[in-house]
């Protein structure tokens, strides 16, 4: 089998390491990766929106398979133009058609999908520019905080949760007015949910569906939940609270709904589902759905996934994925995110990573990682290196990721030491 993934994050190169392990690879390219992927298969300078490039290098390779990692080619219809294309249709894209990747680019569309299929979600309206004034009184019958959403994707900034009545409103005009170009020309506004996350992933082939190893994720930047928003800085699984009643609830009342309405609507999925649920006093509640896995999520549940993963894909691919079985490692598994200092905001790249050959007892998966002229890993995002371990449980699988997370140097390294504290 000659697969190509897409994307260049931490999740991919976690989604390479484990595709690698697989008897059934013959090659892997990752398009177009980071340093560390390209210890596990080989880079191809294509980026992962760029389809033409795309269609040319998977007939030129007769690549089998390709995995998405991303959801920007999947918004984009990456599905769609293979499916249409005579030269390209017999070749399975693991990912949503551009149809039901609407689940993630459109809040909006998430929200009335919810609504119909009465999964558990916050209350919500909807709001335009031509409906603004409606939209200022609405958020005067709703209580702090509240939380506005951009309609559209923002690369996770587009949610605002603000403590005022008056912060909102002021949001509320400057996100209609254009703040998020037109990511923000619908804006939804939901009631406030208090509780903890934790994110829920299967892979599904349209029809059934696997539940993969559940994540609960580590936004902010600063120790204790402090600062700004990050795209994560941190993983662990399993998450004591997704007990195995918890999950029944999340199987009966939000996956198997959710795959089902996707069927009864002939919205096209052959890929992971991601859940981003939040527990309301024992219940779950869709807060989000993604249509990819998450990151850094997938450096902790990759760890996890006992089963062959070529062997889920072409159950995914072949509409068979009850036939196959996906097993999870009894074990914990964590990731800690080390930093560009300045992270989320303005930070500094091409610094020299030194180090990684230290960690013998972690798996160390590259984020924003490149090779510089002279053959060096240097930085080349604000996420830069996740280090991922297996415990017994989740003290000792952090405690060989912090030691991991201290002797691997670059500039300005910054990392969380509270993870997994709050569980
Ligand atoms: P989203 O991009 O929809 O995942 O939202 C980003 C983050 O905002 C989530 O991970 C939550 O921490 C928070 N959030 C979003 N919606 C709500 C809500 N209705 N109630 C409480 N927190 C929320
Ligand atoms: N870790 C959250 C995300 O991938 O969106």
């Amino acid at each position: 089998m000659k697969i190509l993934l897409l994307g260049s994050g931490g999740r991919e190169h976690a989604l390479a390491w484990k595709i690698a392990q697989s008897p059934q690879l013959d090659k892997l390219f990752i398009a177009p990766g980071n340093a560390g992927t390209a210890n596990v298969g080989e880079n191809v300078a294509i980026k992962a929106n760029d389809f033409d490039a795309i269609k040319a290098f998977v007939l030129e390779k007769n690549i089998n398979m390709v995995v998405v990692g991303p959801e920007d080619p999947l918004v984009n219809g990456i599905y769609d133009y293979f499916k249409n294309d005579a030269e390209l249709k017999a070749i399975p894209v693991i990912g949503p058609s551009k149809d039901a990747a609407q689940m993630e680019g459109s809040k909006d569309f998430a929200k009335r999908f919810m609504q119909r299929h009465n999964i558990p979600t916050a209350a919500y309206q909807t709001f335009t520019g031509q409906n603004l004034e409606e939209g200022l009184r609405f958020l005067e019958t709703l209580k702090a905080p509240y939380v506005l959403k951009a309609d559209g994707l923002c690369a996770g900034k587009g949610v605002l949760i603000l403590p005022t009545l008056d912060e909102a409103k002021r949001e509320l005009k400057e996100m209609l007015g254009g703040m998020f170009g037109n990511a923000s020309s619908r804006v939804v506004i939901e009631e406030f949910m208090s509780g903890i996350e934790c994110s829920v992933f299967v892979l599904t082939d349209g029809k059934h569906y696997k539940i993969l190893p559940e994540a609960k994720d580590y936004k902010r930047v600063g120790e204790h939940d402090t600062g700004l928003n990050t795209g994560g800085m941190g993983s662990v699984s399993p998450v004591p609270f997704a007990t195995k009643e918890w999950m029944k609830k999340v199987e009966d009342r939000i996956i198997r709904p959710t795959v089902e309405g996707l069927a009864q609507e002939g919205l096209d999925y052959k890929g992971f589902i991601f859940f981003g649920l939040i527990n309301v006093n024992g219940d779950p509640k869709v807060i989000e759905y993604n249509v990819r896995m998450g990151d850094p999520e997938t450096e902790s549940v990759m760890l996890r996934l006992k089963s062959d993963i070529i062997e889920l894909f072409k159950g995914v691919a072949d509409g068979n994925l009850d036939t196959k079985t996906l097993e999870q490692d009894p074990r914990s598994a964590v990731c800690v995110m080390l930093v560009s200092g300045g992270y989320p905001q303005h930070y500094d790249k091409g610094y020299v990573i030194s180090g990684i050959d230290k960690v013998k007892d972690s798996v160390v998966f590259h984020a924003g990682t490149a090779f510089d002229a002279n053959g060096n890993v240097v930085t080349a995002g604000g996420r830069v290196i996740a280090v991922s371990s297996y415990g017994k449980d989740k003290e000792e699988a952090l405690a060989l990721s912090f030691k991991g997370a201290s002797l691997i140097e670059f500039e300005k390294k910054y990392f969380r030491r509270d993870i997994g504290q709050d569980l």
